[in-house]
């Protein structure tokens, strides 16, 4: 359960007992002692049911947890999953699929088509799905591993970036399974994000094609085969994808939606809830400003009143903040202007909020919108994407994980 201490004594107290282990782990992932994300897996586990019930029964959930587990920590959401009855998890990098096994991660591993050196036998030995996108690439493994190895194919419907082309995926299939009698094709995937219903006429269309080709594809296998189109988006906005037997969300799990931010009204939410409750730093270097000194990077701020300043240790490199105007910060449920944002540390002006005292907490981001600092807001504010902010906690970011209460999905 987290502890909502909001009174300075009590956040102090609550800095000091946690702050030996912060500085543990902050040695061992180079984190920073003092950026402390609160990760609800309760949330998580609302979130995962919320898709089980949007897609049919017979549609396995591959759970994407690439990027960190979108800086959510790969380690505790990948037991969280699993822990639920998920039987497939993806990754994006080698590492984090190695990393899942050495951790105890039993379920079935995708990795995801990457560029780079793979270290297939590694691979094949943890018993990782490889991703791959061409005959070649298939015959590469087969002959880099000396024992069977599971692959899935990933087809290229239109975003451009990894895969066959649905034309060519059948014949590719055919080649695969005719002639590389070690690899066993599990199955077929594509990747096709939007966030608009006016893409919807070419997602359809895409779908479509990706259909045909799985159909021509089933004609070469003769097992089962695992066939997955659609992510978050496509859950979101219900699609459904006739031959396809596997949805791959990301996203959605942790609470983000396919956001349209050009045209609000014409986003569609599943309902999900953010799983990243809060991040939060504590106060340090309080100083007052005599009124009118200039102050700031090259004199370039002047205090009109006498201002009261307070250091945070996070800046850009090490945090969740840009080197960029208008951010803020929430101390004591008020919030105080982001004045300055370093490398390491940034400057807040607390002249407004009487009480503050040196190791008071400061929430940067919290998901209770009384905070007034909610990540569509920050996202808006930094002009960058929801899942930018949080995948930017990783190897920054000490991680909490609470389970507050268990809600169920209406
Ligand atoms: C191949 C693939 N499938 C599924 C996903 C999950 O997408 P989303 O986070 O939009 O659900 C990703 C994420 O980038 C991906 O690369």
């Amino acid at each position: 359960m987290l502890k909502r201490g909001r009174q300075p004594e009590r956040v102090n107290a609550i800095a000091n007992s946690s702050s030996e282990q912060q500085l543990k782990e902050s040695f061992e992932t180079f984190a920073t002692p003092h950026l402390r994300a609160v990760v609800d897996l309760d949330a998580l586990r609302y979130n995962l049911r919320l898709i089980r019930q949007s897609v049919a029964d017979h549609q396995e959930i591959i759970a994407c947890v690439k990027a960190n587990a979108y800086g959510h920590g790969l380690r505790a959401v990948a037991e969280c999953l699993q822990g639920d009855g998920v039987r497939w998890l993806a990754v994006g990098s080698p590492a984090e699929a190695i990393a899942l096994r050495r951790w105890g991660i039993t379920c079935r591993i995708l990795l995801f088509p990457t560029v780079g050196n793979r270290e297939d036998n590694v691979l094949a030995a943890s018993g990782i799905t490889i991703g791959i996108q061409s005959y070649e690439e298939a015959e590469a493994v087969a002959r880099a591993v000396n024992s069977p190895v599971s692959l899935f194919l990933k087809v290229d419907t239109g975003l451009g970036r990894f895969g066959v082309s649905t034309a060519d995926a059948a014949s590719v299939t055919g080649r695969i399974v005719s002639k590389l009698p070690s690899v066993k094709l599990d199955g077929v995937f594509t990747h096709l994000p939007f966030s608009d219903v006016n893409e919807l006429p070419w997602i359809k269309d895409r779908m479509r094609e990706f259909g045909r080709s799985v159909r021509e594809i089933r004609k070469h296998v003769k097992l089962p085969l695992v066939v997955q189109a659609f992510s978050s988006s496509g859950i979101a906005f219900g699609l459904k994808a006739p031959e396809a037997n596997a949805v791959c969300p990301g996203q959605l799990l942790f609470g983000i939606e396919p956001a349209n931010v050009k045209n609000p009204d014409q986003t569609r939410s599943l309902g999900s809830r953010a799983v990243l409750q809060e991040v939060s730093t504590v106060l340090g270097g309080l100083r007052r400003i005599p009124v009118g000194s200039k102050f700031g990077f090259g004199g370039a701020l002047v205090a009109l009143r006498e201002t009261r300043l307070g250091v945070l240790p996070v800046g850009f490199s090490n945090s969740i903040l840009v080197s960029r105007e208008g951010q803020v910060a929430n101390l004591l449920g008020q919030i105080a202007p982001i004045v300055m944002v370093g490398l390491e540390h940034a400057v807040v002006d607390v002249t407004g909020i009487p009480g503050v005292l040196e190791g008071c907490s400061v929430t940067l981001l919290a998901r209770d919108s009384t905070f007034e600092i909610t990540l569509d807001r920050l996202a808006h504010l930094q002009q960058r994407r929801a899942v930018e902010i949080l995948t930017s906690l990783t190897a920054k970011a000490v991680y909490e994980y609470v389970e507050p209460e268990c809600r169920p999905v209406p």
